[in-house]
C-alpha cells in the first residue's frame, strides 16, 4: 500500500473569514468589539457569565448561516493525496462541514456545551442556544465547550505529538498571536517545508518557510498545485 506524506494544517480564523466569520485581531474584528477579557476569559464567565454565554449563542447562532469556503474544502480533497490532520483554533465546524475527517480543535467547538463542574461531561447542542439556568446532567449549569484564556489548553499535547510527526507543514489563517497554539510551529522538524498563506505579514520568522501571499481561497488553491509536484 502506498504511504501518504504527512500534511499538518495549522488553522486560524483567516481561514473562515471567506465563509463570513469576522476574525479576532483584524481591523474590523471581533476583539475591536469586545474586550476579550469580558467575553472569552474565565474570569470574564465568572464576573458576567450571562454576557459571555449571549456572545456565544450570537456566534453558534451565525454559525448555523455560514457555509465551508473552498479552502477548507481543498484541505479536505487533500486527503485523496496525502494523509492530513488538522489542528485548528477555530471553535467553528466548517473543516467537518468540507469533509476533513482528522481535526483537532484546540479551543473547543461552538456547537457542543459543557458542565461547569466536569470538563468531561460534554453535549451536543448544534447551533440552538444554551440558556442561563440550563442544566448539565450533573446539575451544573451548562457552558459553552470552548477553552478561554486563563485555561489550559487539554489538547495541546496531542496536536504537538502529531506537528512533531509532520512532513508539510501548513499554517493558514492565524496571526500566532496566541500561544500556546502558535508555539506549536516550534515542534515541526527542522527540515520540513512550512507554507504559510495569509494575505498580512505575520511575524514569523522560519525556517524552510514558502509564503502565499493571498486569501486563504486563492492561497490554498495555489498550495495545492505547489504540493501535487511534491507527492
Ligand atoms: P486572528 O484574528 O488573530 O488572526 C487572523 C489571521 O487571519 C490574521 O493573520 C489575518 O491577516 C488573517 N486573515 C484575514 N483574512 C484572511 C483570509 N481571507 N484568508 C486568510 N487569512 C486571513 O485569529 P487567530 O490567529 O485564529 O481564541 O486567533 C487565535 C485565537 O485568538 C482564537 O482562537 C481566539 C482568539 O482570541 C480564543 O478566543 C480562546
Amino acid at each position: 500500500m502506498k504511504s501518504f506524506k504527512k500534511i499538518v494544517a495549522l488553522t486560524g480564523a483567516g481561514i473562515s473569514a471567506e465563509s463570513g466569520i469576522t476574525t479576532f485581531r483584524d481591523s474590523g474584528g471581533l476583539w475591536e468589539q469586545y474586550d476579550v477579557m469580558d467575553v472569552a476569559s474565565i474570569d470574564g464567565w465568572r464576573k458576567n457569565p450571562q454576557l459571555v454565554q449571549r456572545f456565544y449563542n450570537d456566534r453558534r447562532k451565525q454559525l448555523g448561516e455560514v457555509e465551508p469556503n473552498s479552502a477548507h474544502r481543498i484541505l479536505a480533497e487533500l486527503e485523496k493525496d496525502f494523509d492530513v490532520t488538522v489542528v485548528t483554533q477555530n471553535v467553528d465546524n466548517l473543516h467537518e462541514r468540507a469533509g476533513s475527517t482528522k481535526i483537532i480543535h484546540l479551543h473547543g467547538e461552538l456547537t457542543k456545551a459543557r458542565s461547569t463542574l466536569d470538563p468531561n461531561l460534554i453535549i451536543d447542542v448544534g447551533y440552538r442556544a444554551i440558556e442561563w439556568g440550563e442544566k448539565a446532567s450533573d446539575g451544573s449549569q451548562l457552558r459553552p465547550h470552548i477553552v478561554w484564556f486563563g485555561e489550559a489548553v487539554p489538547m495541546i499535547e496531542t496536536a504537538a505529538n502529531v506537528v512533531v510527526e509532520a512532513d508539510i507543514l501548513l499554517i493558514i489563517g492565524t496571526s500566532l498571536n496566541v500561544y500556546p497554539a502558535a508555539g506549536l510551529v516550534g515542534y515541526a522538524n527542522r527540515k520540513t517545508p512550512i507554507y504559510l498563506i495569509d494575505p498580512n505579514e505575520v511575524a514569523y520568522m522560519g525556517r524552510n518557510i514558502t509564503v502565499i501571499r493571498e486569501k486563504a481561497t486563492v492561497g490554498m488553491e495555489k498550495l495545492r498545485e505547489a504540493l501535487m509536484n511534491d507527492k
